[in-house]
This record gives structure tokens, sequence and C-alpha cells, in this order.
């Protein structure tokens, strides 16, 4: 497959568009290559334009072009969309199918794609807009090693990237891609935190925000475990351990935990 294949972006809603931008202005893929289609594009169509990529309500012939095809409408969405595709005989040509859908199986995929299609399950997050994400990718059987580059390079430019087996995927809907929703209510209690003991607002959210992610950099280039690291800002009878006891007090090891659990469960119905 080509550095920069034809691509057909099925759903140009919020994470049709995130990774849309992330690929022509991150990775420099050229934005002539790149064909989204959507319900309404007019929803959509400064941000296309702002791009240069081409925004139809044309999926059968964006699909028909496309070598990879990447399809980021929702879970419920999905069936009707693959069905008429293939009815239509726009996968006939067999060309690599990425779906970002939460909670739909590559066996579902299978069954609603011609067979022999190389299908890879992704799961990114919305800071893949701003080149921060984390994009977990399981492959279908018989996707070549060729083909599963040719998914990673998409995600790529857009930060992180893992590949797991797909057991693993509702869990990882679960956690790092509803996750940013649950690290902005912590971050803007956080902040509330910083308010109520007199700091202004825009301060107590820039040192929070900045805060947190020293903290998330510090786990990720040190390769140190979590708890090692809060040890080491926990002096004897200081501030930060009178804190930690009111945040144990408040089960907030639990909460955030089940919170990734019950998400999770909610993920795995979704398809
Ligand atoms: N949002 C996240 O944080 C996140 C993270 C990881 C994965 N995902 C997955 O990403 C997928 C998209 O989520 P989203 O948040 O980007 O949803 P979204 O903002 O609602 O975007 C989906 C877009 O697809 C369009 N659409 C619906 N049916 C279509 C069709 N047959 N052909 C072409 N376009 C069609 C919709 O148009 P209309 O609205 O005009 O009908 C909408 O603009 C979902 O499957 C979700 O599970 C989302």
């Amino acid at each position: 497959m080509s550095q920069h294949p034809k691509l057909a972006i099925l759903g140009f809603g919020t994470m049709g568009q995130a990774i849309s931008a992330g690929l022509v202005e991150a990775s420099g893929y050229p934005a002539g290559l790149i064909h989204a289609v959507d319900l309404h594009p007019a929803a959509g169509k400064a941000r296309a334009e702002a791009l240069g990529i081409r925004l139809s309500r044309e999926a059968e012939a964006a699909a028909r072009e496309a070598e990879v095809v990447l399809l980021c409408v929702k879970p419920r969405e999905l069936k009707d969309l693959l069905d008429g595709l293939t009815a239509a005989g726009a996968l006939g040509h067999r060309p690599l199918v990425v779906s970002i859908a939460a909670g739909t199986t590559l066996a579902f995929l299978a069954d609603h794609t011609p067979g022999a299609t190389p299908l890879v399950r992704a799961m990114p997050n919305t800071p893949c807009a701003i080149r921060k994400g984390m994009t977990v990718l399981a492959p279908g059987k018989g996707v070549t090693e060729a083909q599963l580059a040719a998914a990673r390079a998409l995600f790529e430019p857009l930060g992180r990237v893992m590949d797991l087996d797909e057991k693993h995927m509702d869990a990882v809907t679960g956690l790092s891609a509803s996750g940013p929703a649950f690290m902005f209510v912590i971050l803007e209690s956080l902040a509330e935190g910083g308010v109520q003991c007199g700091l202004p607002r825009a301060v107590a959210v820039e040192l929070a925000a900045q805060m947190t992610l020293g903290a998330a950099s510090m786990v990720l280039e040190t390769g140190r475990h979590p708890a090692a690291l809060k040890d080491e800002v926990t002096t004897p009878a200081g501030c930060t351990i009178a804190g930690l006891m009111v945040l144990e007090d408040g089960r907030i090891r639990s909460v955030v935990a089940r919170g990734i659990e019950r998400a999770t469960q909610v993920a795995a119905g979704l398809g």
C-alpha cells in the first residue's frame, strides 16, 4: 500500500474532523487524497475547506475510489451504511476498512462487508485533535503487516498508538476514549478547590491543567508506578498526606475505577 493511500472518511463529525485535521496539519497527508462524507455536509463545510479536503454526501463514490475506508459514524449508524456500501459493490475492491465505532466488533464488521475485506478496529480519543491522542488498534483475521502499518500510519501523527487484542477494546473505550471527559471533570474539581482557597479561576484552571500534564508526563516518561511518584510528594505529617486522607475518605479510587468499569459495560452494549 502507498505511503498515503486514497482515504474515505465516512462520518465527518467530532472524530472524523479531528482525525482529518491531525492528518492534514500534522502529518502532511495530501489533502487531495482525502474524501470525507457526511449526511449533513454543511456542518463540516468550513472545516473541510480550511483543510482543503473534499466533503460530500457520496459515501459510495468515496468508498469505491478509496484504498482505506475510515468509519467515523455512530455505532447505530454503521449497519445501514455498510449494508448499503456492500449492496452497491462499493467495497468490492476490498479496501482496508478501519472502524472507530465503540462496541462494534470485528465479527459485526465482517458480517456487513464483503468476505475477505481486511478489517481493523481502532479506538482513538478526542485529544487526537491536538496530536495528544491515544489510539488502540485491533486487527481482524487475515490483516497483513502492511495493512496494519497503514492503519497505524493514520493514527500515529495524532498521538500514541498501541496494538491490543480485540477482547480489550471495550475497556479501552471506557478508559482512554471516555477518559478525557472524566479528566475534564477532575480538572474542573481541582480548579474549584483552588478557587475555594482564593485563587482567581483562570489561574486555578491553568495550574490544575499544567500540573495534570506534568504528572501524566512523569508517568509516561519515567515509566515509574504512579504510587511511587505519589509517595515522593508526600512528606510525613505534611499538607499532601492531609489532602490525600480527605480524598480517600471520599473513596476517590473506587469512584474513579467504577466509573471506568461502568463506561466499559455501556461501551460493550453500543454495537
Ligand atoms: N467522540 C469521542 O470521544 C469518540 C472517541 C472514540 C471513538 N468514537 C467513535 O467515533 C464514532 C463517531 O463519533 P463522533 O463523536 O465523531 O460522532 P458525531 O460527532 O455524531 O459524528 C458522526 C457523523 O457521522 C454522520 N453520519 C451519520 N450517518 C452517516 C452516513 N450514513 N454516512 C455519512 N455520514 C454519516 C453524522 O451526521 P449527522 O449528525 O448529520 O446525522 C455525524 O456528522 C462513533 O462510532 C464513536 O463510538 C468517538
